[in-house]
């Protein structure tokens, strides 16, 4: 059974009421009504004219962002043109725990989406940030953990620095235990050097970045700075990284940025023909991000992937 499978037997099991703001958008609309009809969650269709039939609903939703980001210069009259908005609404359902999760993108582009999650949902306790995991399944089973690889941060955080990125490599191994059932995530965190071969700010910045992630997860194998090739080839790492303990056998990979993570997971998926599935982590409810490209079938899986997520 392959990820995605398994995300739906387990999202058939949850039966999670998932928000789609873009409930006018045609291929949503087709994904709703599979989603229904194989029970994979109960979707919720949000349109501007279905938000408008329930104004005391539409009232306590303002009231509620007010509260959340007066302190931020939002005023009421603001709130309540922006909690009518599809987006925001969504949201602020998942906020008030009128709704499990929710997915959309297939409209909105991946900032005008996340800027109001990261605003009303937020960060769940504990976590210092929202970042994204890559779920790469690669045909060549011979790779990472039976083909399967995650990838992080490819799609949130531009520029990430060293403790922000200790803290992504912690919540990606914890997704790729939770999500991919991993059970040892072994984290590479990339570089363009590996184990001092050579010297740069952006290299110690690997290196400062993996010995926070060791105090913060002293039980997780977590090593770095490794290039790629160290990271996975086990003949590679045996030359250039003999006495890792993940070197050569990674299974999840840290990119120092957002811009090679991005790039890095667009090579794995067009020249290197894997299946790349992305979740956000880190939000005290699950949202997820679809491209705007999607097909019907993205945003089924993806509905079933934010329901197996809770
Ligand atoms: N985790 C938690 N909170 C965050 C994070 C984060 N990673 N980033 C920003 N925030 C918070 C800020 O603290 C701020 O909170 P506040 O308003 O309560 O003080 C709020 O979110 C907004 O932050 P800003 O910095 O004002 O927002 P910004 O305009 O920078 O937007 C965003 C943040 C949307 C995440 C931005 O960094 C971004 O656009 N990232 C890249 C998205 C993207 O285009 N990805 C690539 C394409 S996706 C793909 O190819 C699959």
């Amino acid at each position: 059974m392959g990820l995605i499978d398994t995300k739906r037997e387990r999202a058939k099991r949850n039966r999670r009421r998932i928000v789609l703001p873009e409930g006018d958008e045609p291929r949503t609309m087709k994904a709703a009504e599979t989603i229904l009809a194989e029970g994979l969650a109960e979707p919720i269709l949000l349109t501007p004219a279905s938000i408008a039939v329930d104004a005391k609903r539409l009232a306590d939703y303002a009231a509620l962002l007010y509260g959340l980001r007066k302190a931020k210069g939002l005023s009421e009259a603001d709130a309540a043109r922006l909690a009518a908005d599809p987006m925001y609404y969504g949201m602020l359902m998942v906020k008030a725990g009128d709704a499990d999760g929710l997915v959309s993108g297939a409209v909105h582009s991946t900032g005008d989406m996340l800027r109001p999650a990261l605003q009303v949902v937020k960060t769940a306790p504990g976590m210092m940030l929202v970042s994204s995991s890559f779920l790469i399944e690669c045909r060549n089973k011979s790779l990472g953990e039976n083909g399967l690889l995650v990838y992080a941060d490819c799609v949130v955080n531009p520029c990430p620095d060293a403790e922000e990125l200790a803290n992504i490599a912690v919540a990606t191994a914890e997704t790729a235990r939770k999500l991919c059932g991993i059970a040892e995530p072994r984290v590479a965190m990339l570089s363009f050097s590996t184990k001092g071969s050579a010297s740069h700010h952006l290299v110690d910045k690997v290196r400062e970045a993996t010995e926070i992630a060791h105090s913060l997860a002293p039980d997780l194998l977590v090593d770095g700075e490794l290039q790629l090739d160290a990271a996975f080839v086990p003949e590679v790492a045996a030359i250039k990284a003999k006495e890792s303990p993940v070197a050569g056998r990674a299974n999840v990979l840290v990119f120092p940025d957002l811009q090679s993570g991005n790039i890095g997971y667009k090579i794995t998926q067009r020249i290197g023909g894997a299946d790349c599935f992305a979740v956000l982590q880190g939000l005290a409810s699950p949202c997820n991000d679809l491209s705007r490209g999607c097909s019907v079938e993205d945003i089924v899986n993806t509905v079933a992937a934010t329901a197996a997520q809770i």
